[in-house]
C-alpha cells in the first residue's frame, strides 16, 4: 500500500520532525491505515516503511532482510558510489554468518561488567566537562560543552587513545559529524580519523596496552584470524555508532529534564531511579529512527504486505516505540511505565552492541548535571531550538543553557 498524501503522491521520506518531543504526525495515521507503506526517498527511489511495533520487531529479527550497505538496492538517503558504500561499516553492514562471527569476536568487550569498570573514568570525564562549562561564559551551549565531548572522550577511553591525542581526536570527530562545515572540511576530518585509527591499531600491535584494540589484536592473533584493516574498520564503527547517538540523547534528554520539574525531581530526590528515567527517555525520543534500514534478499511477508526481493525497508523504531498497542499513552513521558521492551537500540542480531555503555553515559551525565548545577535552565524558548533533521540521527544542533 502507498502512504497517502494530500495530493495522492507517495510520502517523501524521511519526514522531518517539527518539535523535539514529537515524531512526524504522519506515523500515527499510517499505523492505523497502512502500517507497511511505500515512500519515496531523496534519491527518487522508493522503499517501504514499517510503523507498527510488531512489524518493526519482526523485520529486525528476519535474516532475509539484509544490512549489507554494499548491496546495489540497499535503501540509501543519498546516492553513494559503490566504493563509498561498504567501507568502515564493519559488522553493522554484515549479514550472518560473517556478522555472527564478527560480533562474537567483540561482544565480550561490551559486557555489563566491563562497562561498569569504566564507570569511574566516565564520571571523571563528565565532571571535567561540567567544570569547563561552569568556568566559561553564560549562556553555554550544552551540545558543545557535553553532548559532543563526553561520547568522544569515552570512546577514546574504550579504544585506548592516549591523553595527548584526545584534543585531536575530539576536534576531528566533531568536524566530521558537523552539519555546518563545508563538505571538503568534513571529508578531510574523515580521512584524518581513518589515518589516525590506522596508526593507533599499528601502535597497539607493537605495544599492547589494557584496552579494547590491544585485546582484539591479541585475540585475533591467537585464533590466527587477525586482520589489521578489519580492526581499523571496527574502531571506526565504534566511533561513529557511539558518538552522535549518545551525544544527541544527552542534548534531548537534558532538554526534557529541564522542561519537566517532576522528572528532574525524580533524579535529584532519588538518583537510584535514574536508570528508569533514561529508559523512558530512550523510548520517547528514539533518535535512530531512520538508520534501521534493510534490503530484502528474498520475498518477505510483513504485516500482510509482500516485500519483494531487492526492495528496501525502514523499520521505524520511533514509530514502534509510540505504538499504543504496546505503550499506553505513548506520547506521554511516563517513567513508571517500565519501557524496557522499547526498540531504541534496535532488535535482533544487530541490536546495539554499546547499549550498556550508552545507558551508563546517559545516567552519569543526567545525574551529575542536575546534582552539580541545580539552577540549570534553558536560555532560549524550546520553539527556537535548531532541530537536527539534516542528519541520520535526530537531535539538536544547539542547546543554550544558563545557571
Ligand atoms: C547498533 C542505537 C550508542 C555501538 C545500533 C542500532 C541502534 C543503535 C538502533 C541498530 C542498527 C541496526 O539494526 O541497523 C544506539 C543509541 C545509542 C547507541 C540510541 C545511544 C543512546 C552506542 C554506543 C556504541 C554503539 C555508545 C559503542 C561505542 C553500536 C554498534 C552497532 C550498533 C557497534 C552495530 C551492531 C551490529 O551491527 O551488530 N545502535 N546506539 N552504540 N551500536 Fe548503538
Amino acid at each position: 500500500m502507498t502512504a497517502p498524501t494530500e495530493d495522492n503522491t507517495t510520502l517523501a521520506f524521511p519526514v522531518p520532525r517539527t518539535c523535539p518531543y514529537q515524531l512526524p504526525a504522519e506515523y500515527a495515521g499510517l499505523r492505523e491505515s497502512s502500517p507497511v507503506a511505500k515512500v519515496t526517498l531523496p534519491t527518487g527511489r522508493s522503499a517501504w516503511i514499517l510503523t507498527r511495533y510488531e512489524d518493526v520487531r519482526k523485520a529486525l529479527a528476519d535474516p532475509r532482510l539484509s544490512s549489507d550497505r554494499g548491496h546495489p538496492d540497499f535503501p540509501m538517503l543519498v546516492e553513494l558510489a559503490k566504493s563509498d558504500r561498504d567501507s568502515t561499516l564493519s559488522l553493522a553492514g554484515m549479514d550472518a554468518p560473517e556478522h555472527t562471527a564478527a560480533r562474537r569476536a567483540v561482544v565480550g568487550e561490551f559486557t555489563f561488567r566491563r562497562m561498569e569498570a569504566l564507570r569511574p573514568r566516565i564520571q571523571d570525564i563528565v565532571d571535567a566537562c561540567i567544570d569547563e562549562m561552569l568556568a566559561g561564559p553564560k549562556p553555554a551551549d550544552l551540545v558543545k560543552a557535553l553532548s559532543f565531548p563526553v561520547p568522544s572522550l569515552v570512546i577514546c577511553e574504550l579504544l585506548g587513545v592516549s591523553d595527548t591525542d584526545r584534543d585531536f581526536f575530539e576536534d576531528r570527530t566533531s568536524r566530521m559529524l558537523s552539519m555546518t562545515l563545508p563538505p571538503l572540511t568534513r571529508q578531510q576530518a574523515f580521512f584524518d580519523l581513518q589515518t589516525y585509527l590506522d596508526e593507533l591499531v599499528t601502535s597497539k600491535e607493537e605495544s599492547p596496552e589494557d584496552d579494547l584494540l590491544s585485546r582484539q589484536v591479541a585475540k585475533g592473533r591467537q585464533a590466527g584470524t587477525y586482520d589489521h584493516d578489519a580492526l581499523v574498520d571496527l574502531a571506526f564503527l565504534l566511533l561513529t555508532a557511539g558518538h552522535d547517538t549518545t551525544g544527541n540523547m544527552i542534548s534531548l534528554g537534558t532538554l526534557a529534564l529541564l522542561e519537566r520539574p517532576e522528572l528532574r525531581a525524580r533524579i535529584t530526590d532519588d538518583p537510584g531511579s535514574t536508570p528508569d528515567v533514561v529508559e523512558e527517555l530512550l523510548r520517547y525520543f528514539t533518535i535512530t529512527d531512520i538508520i534501521t534500514a534493510r534490503v530484502a534478499k528474498d520475498d518477505v511477508e510483513i504485516g500482510g504486505q509482500i516485500i519483494r526481493v531487492g526492495e528496501g525497508v525502514f523499520a521505524l523504531g520511533g514509530s514502534a516505540n509510540r505504538d499504543p498497542a504496546v505503550f499506553e499513552n505513548p506520547d506521554e513521558l511516563d517513567v513508571d511505565r517500565g519501557a524496557r521492551q522499547h526498540l531504541a537500540f534496535g532488535h535482533g542480531p544487530h541490536q546495539c552492541l554499546g547499549q550498556s555503555l550508552a545507558r551508563m553515559e546517559l545516567e552519569i551525565v543526567y545525574e551529575t548535571l542536575l546534582r552539580r548545577v541545580p539552577g540549570l535552565r534553558l536560555a532560549e524558548s524550546v520553539d527556537d531550538l535548531p532541530l537536527k533533521n539534516d542528519a541520520a540521527i535526530f537531535g539538536l544542533h544547539g542547546l543554550p543553557v544558563i545557571w
